[in-house]
């Protein structure tokens, strides 16, 4: 299985799918999060980095583009709605951290060519006021990761 997709009816079931994600790999993959303005990418970011023993306050990275968290394994969340230029891109810094770093990058679409392919594509979209389809699609050797997930949320 390469795609599952989970109705998440609360803030709190998409943290914990986050998080349960983020335990399920070993580090450095790449991952797109994707989906319209509130509808959950920065939350998913925050339930998956929180997971992973970071207890600190994960910020909104469309006000700071780009953050890392050592945490373990260590993450670099990154945010490109503001970015306009493939220049203001690069000078993030990111190139440093792939393949190290998780990178979770919010609106990754606007510049897919110019960053890392996905490993892993969570989309997400409003349903209602509190609910979220959430979709989550791997490339074939993430197959197995998918399938625990799926799994373990018996959704
Ligand atoms: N099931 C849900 N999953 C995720 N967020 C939800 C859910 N229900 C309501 N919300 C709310 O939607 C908003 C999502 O905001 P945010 O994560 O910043 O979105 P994005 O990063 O996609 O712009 C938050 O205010 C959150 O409380
Ligand atoms: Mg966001």
């Amino acid at each position: 299985m390469n795609e599952f997709s989970f109705l998440s009816c609360s803030p709190k079931e998409t943290i914990s799918l986050a998080g349960r994600l983020a335990r399920l790999l070993r580090g450095g993959e790449v991952i797109y999060l994707l989906g319209e303005m509130g509808t959950g990418k920065t939350l998913f970011a925050r339930g998956f980095i929180s997971s992973l023993g970071f207890d600190g306050y994960v910020t909104s990275s469309t006000f700071v583009l780009q953050q890392v968290y050592n945490c373990d394994p260590p993450v670099v969340h990154l945010d490109l709605y503001r970015i306009e230029k493939e220049e203001e891109l690069l000078d993030l810094g990111w190139e440093d951290f792939v393949g190290e770093y998780t990178m979770l990058v919010e609106w990754a679409d606007r510049f897919s060519h110019q960053i890392p392919a996905a490993h892993i594509t969570v989309s997400f979209k409003a349903v209602e006021e509190e609910k979220r389809k959430i979709t989550i699609k791997a490339i074939p050797e993430y197959g197995d990761i998918i399938r625990r997930l799926a799994d373990d949320t018996g959704n």
